[in-house]
């Protein structure tokens, strides 16, 4: 393994169609360390993987996506041939081989992320050391905090590093994840100094990849793992 970890984006966004399980198990061919998803809650109750809080972008469906119930969302075509995997699907895939990063999208999505979990923690079929929750949505992450306060912790920002390290130390976060347009090699030095692991995304480039891992980055997150 390199001094980073590779996670691919949302799978492997830049190969195939991002959340999909298809994009997901391509980026486990690219031997990736982990696979950042993005989380919403439906309807029904279910966690479902999606990035957009509609469906239109993606599917050939429309409106919001917390609308819709699970068997509505089961049945889109997400750009003519795959379908909207649930969080379940996704982690019985990877099976506890790698880091899942689970992003909370949207709102409520928290407590039955944390629910998932525990429920897969106790069955032993997942280690904590593999999963990583992270959102830009502070109330979600307190939640989970409130939760369970070993559940490992992300703070996502595209604004601030140093308001990043702060919140971070309230809900004793793992990690800052920074978009890499905000990092120095000053700044990813600070949250090392606080304690904090810092995995930057979303770096496609060739040029910008080269750039962030001299900052001795933790984890880089890119849509095409395989640059990495
Ligand atoms: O988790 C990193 C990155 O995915 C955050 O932004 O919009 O791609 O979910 P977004
Ligand atoms: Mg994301």
């Amino acid at each position: 393994m390199s001094a980073f970890l590779k996670i691919g984006h949302r799978g492997a966004k830049g190969h195939v169609t991002e959340n999909t399980l298809q994009s997901i198990q391509k980026a486990m061919d690219f031997n990736v360390d982990g696979i950042e998803i993005d989380v919403h809650v439906c309807k029904t109750g279910e966690l479902v993987v999606f990035h957009d809080f509609t469906l239109d972008r993606l599917t050939n469906g429309t409106g919001e996506i917390g609308k819709k119930t699970l068997s509505q969302l089961q049945n889109l075509q997400v750009e003519d041939q795959y379908t909207i995997p649930t969080l379940r699907e996704v982690l019985q895939l990877i099976d506890n081989k790698l880091l899942i990063n689970i992003e909370l999208k949207g709102e409520g999505t928290a407590i039955p992320t944390c629910n998932i979990i525990q429920e897969l923690i106790n069955d032993k079929k997942w280690s904590l050391d593999n999963i990583l929750v992270s959102s830009f949505q502070q109330n979600e992450l307190v939640d989970v905090f409130n939760y369970d306060s070993n559940i490992p912790l992300g703070v996502l920002t595209k604004a601030s590093v140093n308001q990043a390290i702060v919140f971070a130390k309230t809900i004793n976060a793992k990690a800052i994840h920074p978009s890499f347009s905000l990092l120095s090699k000053n700044n990813v030095q600070k949250a090392k100094e606080e304690g904090l692991l810092v995995n930057a995304w979303t770096v496609n480039t060739k040029q910008a990849i080269k750039r962030i891992k001299s900052y001795q980055v933790d984890a880089i997150i890119s849509d095409f793992p395989d640059r990495l």
